[in-house]
């Protein structure tokens, strides 16, 4: 796989996934566009990607629930590389909680990062997209069609994910632009930082849930980054619509 000339649009490039991917995606020669809100660990990715191939990325430091942000992200990759082939949706947020303990902020926070950002994003790329016939890859989360009861926004946001993201694939595909979706499982990421427990809690959590996976191991960020490559690249050419899970089992209980 190589994707050279190709310029790729990477949300949440600034920590786990979205880094991963984006470290992937530059050994394959292409032209990152990578957005973040933390600015320092953005431009640390930004270089790291710049060693690999000398190809230096643009860095922008924004936050997708901001309609100006959103605007300025797909601004000012166009104008900096005249182009976009690739949007990688991969920003997001995980809220704990159900509807006994959960609040209206949760729900917001969650949806306006997870899905409307989303939402609002594919809007303002899909001209460029459709010139330059290219394609989306949305990160979804196996909780999309796994219930459970932890956090209950999160997994809602996620479903309403994989079902844009196959109406999406539907409306573009007479343009020629393909859209899908990854699911992964549990992968050890700064995600579940925030949800409020302490360091030795969030390790027990993580132990516990590792143990639950069948195959007894984390999924890894490297293997996300290579299944969204793979559908971002040439060879996926006639796949649209579909949610790829990558979850080591998980969703088989
Ligand atoms: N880790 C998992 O087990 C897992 C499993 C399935 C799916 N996912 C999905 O993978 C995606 C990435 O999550 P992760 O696990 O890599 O978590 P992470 O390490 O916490 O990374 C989240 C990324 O999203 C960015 N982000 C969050 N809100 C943003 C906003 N409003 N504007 C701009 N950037 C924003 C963060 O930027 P800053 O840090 O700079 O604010 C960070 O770069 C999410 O969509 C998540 O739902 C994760």
């Amino acid at each position: 796989m190589d994707f050279n000339d190709k310029v790729i649009l990477i949300t949440g490039a600034s920590s786990g996934l979205g880094a991963a991917t984006a470290i992937y995606l530059s050994k394959l020669s292409a032209q990152l566009a990578l957005v973040g809100r933390k600015d320092p660990n953005l431009k640390r990715i930004a270089l790291y990607c710049e060693k690999s191939k000398g190809i230096k990325p643009l860095a922008i430091t924004a936050d997708v629930t901001e309609e100006l942000d959103a605007e300025r992200i797909i601004k000012e990759t166009v104008d900096h590389f005249g182009k976009l082939d690739v949007l990688v949706n991969n920003a997001g947020v995980i809220g704990m909680g159900g509807v006994k303990n959960s609040s209206m902020e949760t729900y917001d926070t969650v949806m306006n990062t997870n899905m409307r950002s989303v939402y609002h994003l594919t809007m303002l790329a899909t001209p460029h997209l459709i010139s330059s016939k290219g394609c989306i890859v949305n990160v979804s989360c196996i909780a999309s069609s796994k219930p459970s009861t932890m956090a209950l926004a999160y997994n809602i946001s996620k479903a309403a994910l994989d079902h844009f993201t196959k109406c999406v694939a539907l409306e573009l595909a007479p343009d020629g632009v393909r859209v899908n979706s990854v699911n992964p499982g549990f992968v050890k990421t700064n995600l579940l930082k925030g949800i409020g427990l302490t360091d030795d809690q969030l390790a027990l959590f993580v132990a516990n849930v590792v143990g639950n996976m069948p195959m007894k191991k984390a999924v890894e960020g490297d293997e996300v980054a290579a299944l969204i490559a793979f559908l971002a690249s040439d060879k996926a050419k006639s796949i649209t619509g579909s949610n790829y899970i990558l979850d080591g089992g998980s969703s088989l209980r």
